[in-house]
């Protein structure tokens, strides 16, 4: 088992800005379960980000922003988990990640993501190619669609389907690979 010194920061995003949102309960499953090797920090500003506006990036960004960039550029991996809405991401998770596009915070970042969704297909496509554009470092395992989430991740933040369990195993592992 790892010390407490080797354990890796990850900045945990979750596209639901919902009270009680099964990604966000993901998250935090995660953050509890993997505790001996993962320190999760659970972003919580995604709903305080202003629309993303180009003339600001190139004048003085908003604090809030400075600050989200400066959160990814010092976490060791970032962990994305989100819904689908209306067959794309939801705009708050499409919107943080624009805050980004002009920076290089994402340039060979360890990331794994989550699409939780009743379906997911498309945000899933979505988020991997938006991802990929600004070249955070995804492993191939360090990609999981879980659909069909509202069955499989009880109020408590269990999550009651084995195979559900095997996948985010199997992604937190890939995580940790592609960090060292
Ligand atoms: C505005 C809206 C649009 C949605 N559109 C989709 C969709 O296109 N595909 C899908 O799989 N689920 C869709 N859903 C259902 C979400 O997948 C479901 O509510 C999910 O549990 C949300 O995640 P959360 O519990 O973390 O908030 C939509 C939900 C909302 C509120």
């Amino acid at each position: 088992m790892e010390t407490v010194k080797n354990k890796k920061r990850i900045l945990a995003i979750s596209g639901s800005t919902r009270r009680n949102s099964s990604n966000e309960l993901i998250l935090k499953f995660i953050g509890q379960h993997y505790a001996d090797v993962l320190e999760v920090e659970l972003y919580e500003g995604i709903d305080l980000l202003p629309h993303f506006n180009p003339d600001l990036v190139k004048e003085n960004p908003p604090a809030v922003v400075i600050e989200f960039r400066e959160k990814i550029q010092a976490a060791d991996g970032i962990l994305i988990c989100t819904p689908e809405y209306v067959f794309s991401l939801p705009g708050s998770m499409k919107n943080a990640l624009e805050w980004t596009v002009s920076t290089t915070v994402f340039s060979d970042k360890p990331t794994a993501f989550i699409v939780a969704s009743a379906s997911g297909a498309e945000a899933f496509q979505s988020l991997n190619l938006i991802l990929t554009t600004i070249q955070a470092k995804i492993a191939l395992d360090s990609r999981l669609l879980i659909q069909g989430v509202k069955g499989k991740v009880g109020p408590l933040g269990q999550i009651n389907d084995s195979a559900t369990r095997q996948g985010i195993d199997t992604l937190v592992n890939s995580l940790l690979n592609s960090i060292d």
